[in-house]
């Protein structure tokens, strides 16, 4: 296992430039993920990383080792793809080895360590097989144990959960992480899919359009939001977002939404930043599960209900506040239905300045 520690790294092809100056560090046996929407530059941090692209600045350095420009076999590593690009012609055992007899590895090893991973997942009793005799989910765990068998100090994974259908992928994902967890090495992994970061990773680096937007334990990212990107990006149904501005109320403040005169009292003590003052306008951010049926009379606003999507633990009612569409999370039993006013409390709210983005906490 490895520590990973890029510095200040740019890419640009041509006079696009991809990355802008990207941090990141992983310690020695971390899970790492890279998350953000498609075209943020995932795929080149990691082919960087790899050394299938040369950067524009900045340095890479695997433990105390500069790899900035070393080539790909230098860096011993090995890279899963969302495309599992297995050799077809050739058995799953011979896919498995192909790697170590590219490296003139003697054979009794290759035996040894191509039955041990095939043992390890579960790819046994498949060894004499062509990859088109098999199903998706064993072709991605033939495509993890080819990266296996080699022992690299270093995973690298390019979404490659993509290809599989969503229950395989919720399995796979348990998989990939007590494979990491058994074999001690460093894993970065890349995905634009929110919910495999949060489960997959020790840390976490939101990226977006080519700059880590935040970094940190996937947990601490949820509940602290740095950015008005970094809140809407994460969390499923995404955190609804109306606009307000700041008002003062006696010595408290609240957050006036919309042209009526509906407004949202701010928590005291929960937001201490010295940029809240009133007339500051905002973006609140609101998430689904954070709104709650309330008794009447105790309600922070009416949400009419135009739509209602039944899940069976909890039904999704939607609506809007002053303009901007909503969703609550809610109970089944709270047996919302379309055209009914539900009265909601706001259990936690965020504030971001509308013009940076930033948090206001
Ligand atoms: N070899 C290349 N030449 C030119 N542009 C590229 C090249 N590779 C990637 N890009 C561009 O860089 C941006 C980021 O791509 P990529 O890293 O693949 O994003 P992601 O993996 O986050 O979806 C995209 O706009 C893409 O078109
Ligand atoms: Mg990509």
């Amino acid at each position: 296992m490895v520590e990973v520690s890029v510095r200040n790294v740019k890419k640009s092809f041509g006079a696009t430039e991809v990355l802008r100056g990207v941090d990141v560090l992983v310690p020695a046996g971390g899970f790492a993920v890279l998350v953000g929407p498609s075209g943020c530059g995932k795929s080149t941090l990691l082919r960087l990383l790899a050394g299938l692209e040369e950067v524009s600045a900045g340095t890479i350095h695997f433990g105390e080792r500069e790899v900035t420009h070393l080539e790909p076999r230098e860096r011993d590593i090995a890279m899963v793809f969302q495309s599992y690009a297995l050799y077809p012609h050739l058995s799953v055992r011979d896919n498995l080895a192909f790697g170590l007899r590219l490296r003139k590895t003697d054979d009794a090893v290759i035996r040894q360590r191509v039955d041990e991973v095939a043992g390890m997942l579960g790819l046994g009793a498949l060894l004499d097989r062509l990859p088109k005799a098999l199903s998706g989910g064993q072709r991605q765990r033939v495509a993890m144990g080819r990266a296996i068998v080699r022992r690299p100090a270093l995973f690298l994974f390019d979404e490659p959960l993509s290809n599989l259908d969503a229950a395989l992928r919720a399995q796979v994902r348990v998989d990939i992480r007590r494979l990491h967890d058994q074999l001690g090495a460093t894993s970065v992994y890349v995905t634009h899919d929110q919910v495999e970061a949060m489960t997959l990773a020790d840390v976490m680096f939101v990226l977006n359009r080519g700059v880590v937007e935040q970094a940190g334990a996937p947990l601490t990212v949820y509940d602290a939001p740095a950015t008005r990107f970094v809140a809407g990006f994460l969390g499923s149904p995404a955190m609804n977002f109306v606009q307000g501005v700041i008002e003062a109320s006696g010595d408290q403040l609240r957050v006036r939404v919309g042209v009526g005169d509906e407004s949202l009292p701010i928590p005291a003590g929960e937001f201490t930043s010295p940029a809240l003052i009133p007339g500051l306008r905002v973006d609140v951010g609101v998430r689904p599960h954070d709104l709650v049926l309330a008794p009447p009379g105790a309600a922070a606003f009416e949400l009419s209900v135009d739509y209602v999507e039944l899940l069976g633990p909890e039904i999704q009612a939607h609506g809007a506040l002053a303009g901007a569409p909503i969703v609550a999370a809610l109970e089944t039993q709270s047996n919302a239905r379309k055209g009914d006013r539900i009265p909601l409390s706001v259990k936690r709210l965020q504030l971001f300045d509308a013009e940076s983005g930033r948090s206001l906490r």
